[in-house]
């Protein structure tokens, strides 16, 4: 892979920072993650939108606009000969010279990478679908502060991680405050029941895959709202699957060790994996 740091491109074993970065020492940070499929970025201008508008809200400052940063993620792949690339743009609160506690005198720092498209589901996970456990882990959304801003933010995520390895699932989905379905690590979920799509509205990520899944599905003429999930809810579906920037719409199968529905891939999900893939071409 290939980083831009401080106007120069580099290996990534080479892009290092200070660990007194307040992106490091609090978080202090927002990025944002789009995938290039057959060498063409899919839909960047929406990841520019939400980067840009997150650093408008932490009030940090970048030396680039729109159109540099398209560039700078643009050379990074090209540098990075990877057709298929997992690209991060970001930009941390950075260190105060003086070690001073005023976020006001810390030097912002944007950075960016492409390294190999990394998918949440491996390829047998996508034929097979994945198994995933409930954690009772409550995600604090970085989205209850402003559901724009993208956040590093992962405790509640990775302690319902390691919940369903305990369990023997391979990935993990987390409740909101009220105990309803939030989101997993990296990505949010949908169900279908009687043709009719659901997916979390408050305290997850308004991720852009998510909402590709809402075009696909006005495209498609299939209903789909974001409303609360029950934990019930998404163990009684007849579909359920995940959305990503890793991984794109990725099937479930298995929920605590039972089966959804019959266990296998629903025709719903399926059309929309093949809908979504397609609009890559
Ligand atoms: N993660 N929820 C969380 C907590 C996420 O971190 C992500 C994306 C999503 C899905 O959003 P999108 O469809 O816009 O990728 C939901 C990225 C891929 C990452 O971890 O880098």
């Amino acid at each position: 892979g290939i980083a831009f740091l401080d106007g120069q491109y580099l290996p990534m074993s080479q892009a290092k920072i200070s660990v007194l970065d307040w992106g490091f020492l609090h978080s202090d940070a927002t990025y944002d993650t789009v995938h290039v499929w057959n060498g063409s970025f899919f839909r960047l201008d929406l990841h520019l939108d939400r980067f840009f508008g997150g650093l408008e809200k932490l009030r940090m400052t970048i030396p680039f606009d729109r159109d540099g940063v398209s560039e700078i993620l643009h050379n990074c792949v090209a540098l990075s000969g990877h057709r298929a690339a997992y690209v991060e743009m970001l930009c941390t609160r950075g260190a105060s010279p003086t070690f001073s506690r005023d976020p006001r005198q810390a030097v912002n720092r944007f950075m960016a990478f492409a390294v190999p498209f990394g998918s949440v589901a491996n390829a047998e996970q996508l034929r097979r679908g994945l198994h995933v456990a409930i954690s009772d882990k409550v995600r604090i959304p970085p989205a209850s502060i402003d559901p724009a801003i993208k956040n590093y933010h992962w405790l509640d995520l990775v302690r319902g991680l390691y919940d369903a390895y305990d369990r023997g699932a391979e990935t993990a989905l987390i409740l909101d405050f009220n105990g309803n379905v939030a989101e997993g690590p990296g990505f949010n979920v949908f169900c279908v029941k009687d043709g009719r799509l659901s997916t979390p509205a408050i305290g997850v990520l308004p991720g852009i895959t998510r909402r590709t899944v809402f075009d696909l599905c006005a495209e498609e003429g299939f209903a789909a709202a974001a409303a609360d999930v029950s934990v019930a809810a998404l163990k009684g579906a007849d579909e359920v699957f995940i959305t990503s920037t890793a991984g794109g719409i990725m099937p479930v199968t298995v929920i605590d060790g039972v089966p959804v529905a019959d266990g296998k891939i629903g025709a719903i999900t399926s059309r929309l994996m093949a809908l979504y893939w397609q609009k890559h071409d």
